[in-house]
């Protein structure tokens, strides 16, 4: 006797959860230093190109098998690919809970961040500090797994759907809000120019990779998430439209994550990574009046959008233990949750607390993890669906999948195959080649 599997309510609700879904750390935080470090304009423009082309292509295949097959990952890739490629599903689960662990950490910081906020205890050298601490360390990665699980707990549409309802519009609105502020900050021209006009003198081939991997990581695309989310979509709806509009929204919010943050720092960013956010922009909400309330409200919206993103990593492994193994979903999350949290322990550990795991390999434990998982497996899986797609499923039964609620797909179909048959994977295998042989953790 199976039970019912989960839907999402409407149209709306499956945009706004997938966009929660895709909305995430890659935006607010990633998005900007990457961009900082590979040209800014320039970086920006090659982004979105390939966003709408690649990106799009690519989340169309997913949705579409996960609505095919009505399943997690692995019962999916089991009814279009069966053999040995269904094997890949395996990966894709384990993917899922390995990018939740170490994802968790940086999403425990904005929790610490807006609490230092709120307590006025926040200053740009308290850093290092923070995340060389393995108690703080261990327990907001705790914090931040349980909440994930708490919502996962409650399921598709009661949890996930109804929570990305309620955060989604508020964190475009603190956005928006902080936008207009730092608009009028004396160093918001020099920024908007680095930003906004694109220098064609600082292209190259690390730029176009760059992009691709970005374009993976903040699309949730290559571990079968929108697989997941697409298993939950009505056959009547249209999936070219709930792609595209994820994939707008995505992208929208990264663009304006942007343009919050350039403006502020001015278009000098010295350092990327986790100091952006964690260093160089509190010594300027530090000096500047009304900063902590700035302050609040960022780390606010950090953390609701770490957490919309956190919850999907989370359903693909809880829905492939309710599929598969048949386990009850109120167990199922806990397990998942218990898993991750100890996966994620030694990531919590490797930014100074412990010596051995922070220095493994030149990157640390979950530098280590964010380029094997978050880079490597998320490309690999995404060229893989595009070729089983085309070459195994087969784009006709795609196609048919998509003209169910969709029946005028007809015109944009050769397209589409153009870019799943040959585009998508062409640029991906690039990469995935280039990244193997430098050895460039991509960002
Ligand atoms: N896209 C999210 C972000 O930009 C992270 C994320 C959530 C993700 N689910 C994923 C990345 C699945 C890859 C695969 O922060």
């Amino acid at each position: 006797m199976g039970e019912e599997r989960g839907h999402f309510s409407s149209r709306l609700g499956f945009i706004l959860a997938a966009s929660g879904s895709a909305v995430g750390l890659g935006n607010i935080w990633r998005f900007p230093y990457i961009t900082a470090e590979n040209g800014g304009g320039i970086f920006v423009l090659i982004y979105i190109v390939f966003v709408a082309t690649v990106g799009l292509s690519v989340m169309l295949v997913e949705l579409t098998i996960g609505r095919h097959a009505e399943s997690n990952p692995v019962g999916a890739l089991r009814k279009v690919a069966p053999g040995a490629l269904s094997s890949l599903g395996y990966l894709f689960v384990f993917t899922g809970i390995a990018i939740l662990s170490y994802y968790g950490v940086v999403a425990g910081w904005t929790v610490g961040y807006l609490v230092k906020s709120v307590f006025g205890e926040l200053d740009a050298d308290s850093f290092g500090g923070f995340i060389q601490n393995p108690t703080l360390q261990i327990s907001y990665l705790a914090f931040f797994i349980l909440i994930t699980t708490g919502v996962v707990y409650f399921g598709v549409k009661e949890g996930i759907e109804k929570m990305s309802t309620i955060l989604m519009p508020i964190l475009l609105l603190l956005l928006i809000a902080l936008i207009a502020r730092g608009l009028f900050l004396p160093t918001a021209a020099e920024g908007l120019k680095f930003y906004l006009v694109p220098d064609f003198d600082k292209v190259s081939v690390k730029t176009f990779l760059y992009a691709v991997g970005q374009a993976f990581f903040s699309l949730s695309l290559g571990m079968g998430a929108m697989i997941t989310y697409g298993s939950y979509i009505e056959k009547k709806e249209n999936l070219l439209t709930c792609a595209s509009s994820v994939v707008f929204f995505d992208t929208l919010v990264a663009f304006l994550a942007g343009l919050l943050i350039f403006p502020v720092v001015g278009g000098v960013i010295e350092k990327g990574g986790p100091t952006l956010v964690f260093v160089t922009l509190i010594k300027i909400f530090h000096d500047m009046p009304g900063g902590q309330i700035i302050a609040i409200v960022f780390f606010l919206l950090l953390a609701i959008a770490a957490l919309t993103s956190t919850v999907s990593l989370h359903e693909v492994a809880t829905a492939y233990l309710v599929d598969e193994r048949k386990l009850n979903r109120h167990i199922a999350v806990w397990l998942v949750g218990g898993i991750t949290l100890l996966l994620g322990i030694p990531s919590a550990l490797s930014l100074g607390a412990v010596k051995w795991l922070s220095g493994l390999l030149g990157k640390g434990f979950l530098g280590i993890m964010d380029f094997v998982f978050g880079n490597i497996a998320l490309t690999f899986g995404a060229m893989m669906l595009c070729i089983i797609a085309a070459y195994k499923w087969r784009l006709k039964n795609a196609v048919k999948e998509i003209e169910i609620g969709f029946p005028n797909f007809g015109k944009y179909k050769n397209i589409w195959g153009f870019f799943v048959s040959y585009i998508s994977p062409l640029a991906i295998a690039l990469m995935l080649i280039y990244v193997l042989i430098t050895g460039e953790g991509l960002g």
